[in-house]
């Protein structure tokens, strides 16, 4: 019996044991044919990578250690604020050697493996190998899948229906490579058996890598508790060049609407729109075709979002209408606002309750206020708009001066402000007060005033000679 045999059977009585997750990312991804690093390319608005720091975490692993190398430097940049571990493999001498890198002899508890370039693992998938792995007292464990097409994945050789070994499809025969049962790339493993055994792998196959798929072999010609775990198919989604990193993205968008539709949402059609995991939507609430919602963005209830709309950190409260090819950035709209069709709001805008932006308006860092319109063809910017306010179409608050500094419109309540006006900021306008269409205003306008600021109609007759 092994010493890490006799440690295994003290170790099992104990309860929860701390987990420790090793990422596999050093890897080149000679594949992806692209300047940056494969763990770091987008899936649904996250960093490959960081989709699996995510899931290891809300399945409760302490220690998160990643494996980097190729590209170290903005992997490392990229990494840095999620509070993982970096470890260096200085050269890509194989999937053991890069476990070795991530110094497994100062691990204590259990190990789960896995490769950065699996993203679409979730915590529940961790959790349940890990429950599995612990409740069988396995010392060491792979998961697999069953796939129609195993292509270039490691095959799980079977002895008598036991686990007897993974064969890379490199190094497979002919009747080998008909096994469907591949090697996910997933494998849970007690510390101490990691240590102890990582170092008897050889590179003694094709690629004259250290193979981290041969623990199994050789845990096993040591009598220890080694098995198979079965997974599905999706912890088995890799991405190796451009076409697999859209397939992942696609199964990540579609499982988000899945789970929306499940909670109430209404998606007309939920192969064309793109919901990042992180946006919360209520129950009620309709999204037209080809809508893309991004980061940290909440849609309240009964809220619609007619096609060709991107929001990205947006906070939209209850029956919001977002109208046709509105673009919306870190804004605010209250209860009821409708924006839209073809809107504009860039960052630190407030649509206040009931207020209503039509189209080919922009705004930006606006403060607007309740039951306010700005119908048409409108720029607001660094503005502060009060309450039921009317902006005529064609209205531009002159923001930006000479001196290359913003200056800001203030707007009183319930102002009526003619169309084809200017603000030439700073300025103010008082409550109730009026302007006159074509106004370019240049001082501020007390309550109640009408403001004029425009050159008088000037007539003469007869100015067409002949006819
Ligand atoms: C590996 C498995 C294969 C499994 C497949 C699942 C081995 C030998 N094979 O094959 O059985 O079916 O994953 O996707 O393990 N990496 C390093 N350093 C290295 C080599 C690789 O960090 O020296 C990283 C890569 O960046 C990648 C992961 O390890 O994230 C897997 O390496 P890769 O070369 O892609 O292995 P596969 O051929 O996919
Ligand atoms: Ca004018």
């Amino acid at each position: 019996m092994s010493s890490a045999q006799q440690d295994g059977q003290k170790n099992n009585e104990a309860k929860a044991r701390p987990l420790t997750a090793i990422l596999l990312a050093a890897g080149k991804g000679t594949r992806m044919v692209s300047p940056l690093p494969k763990v770091l390319h987008p899936v649904a608005g996250k960093a490959m990578i960081e989709n699996v720091i995510n899931a290891c975490r809300a399945a409760g692993v302490e220690d998160v250690r990643v494996v980097a190398g190729h590209g170290l430097n903005l992997v490392k940049t990229v990494l840095e604020s999620f509070g993982v571990h970096i470890y260096v493999q200085a050269q890509q001498l194989g999937t053991a050697d890069a476990v070795r890198s991530a110094q497994p002899d100062t691990i204590e508890g259990d190990v789960v493996i896995l490769n950065g370039d699996h993203p679409l693992i979730e915590a529940e998938d961790i959790k349940q190998f890990i429950t599995e792995f612990q409740t069988r007292k396995l010392d060491l464990a792979v998961v697999t899948a069953e796939l129609k097409n195993p292509r270039e994945f490691g095959r799980i050789v079977r002895h008598k229906g036991s686990l007897a070994a993974i064969v890379e499809a490199k190094d497979a025969s002919a009747e080998t490579l008909k096994i469907r049962e591949v090697n996910t790339g997933i494998y849970i493993v007690r510390a101490d058996v990691l240590s102890e055994f990582l170092p008897m792998i050889k590179n003694n196959n094709l690629k004259k890598e250290f193979y981290l798929t041969d623990l199994i072999s050789v845990s096993l010609s040591h009598q220890l508790k080694v098995d198979a775990i079965k997974g599905n198919k999706k912890v088995s989604v890799g991405v190796n060049n451009q076409q697999e990193l859209a397939y992942a993205t696609r199964l990540v968008f579609r499982r988000k609407a899945k789970r929306l539709m499940e909670a109430g949402v209404l998606i007309i059609d939920p192969t064309t729109v793109y919901i990042e995991d992180s946006v919360q939507i209520d129950a009620g609430v309709v999204i037209y075709p080809n809508v893309y919602i991004r980061g940290q963005t909440k849609i309240g209830a009964f809220t619609s979002i007619e096609p060709n709309c991107y929001l990205v950190d947006a906070v939209v409260g209850e029956g919001v209408q977002i109208r046709a090819n509105t673009y919306i950035e870190k804004s605010e709209l209250q209860a009821r606002a409708s924006v839209g069709p073809f809107a504009r709001l860039r960052p630190e805008t407030i649509i206040g309750e009931e207020a209503h932006v039509g189209n080919f308006v922009e705004m930006k860092k606006v403060k607007f206020g309740k039951k306010s319109k700005a119908g048409h063809l409108s720029y607001l910017g660094d503005a502060e708009i009060g309450e039921e306010v009317n902006i005529g179409c064609g209205t531009i608050t002159c923001n930006y001066a000479v001196d290359k500094k913003k200056y800001k419109t203030v707007i009183g309540d319930r102002a009526f402000i003619g169309s084809d006006s200017q603000f030439i900021a700073p300025v103010t306008i008082g409550a109730d007060a009026v302007v006159a269409s074509g106004s370019t205003i240049t001082k501020n306008v007390p309550d109640k005033a009408l403001a004029v600021a425009r050159g008088k109609q000037y007539i003469k007759e007869n100015y067409v000679k002949g006819k």
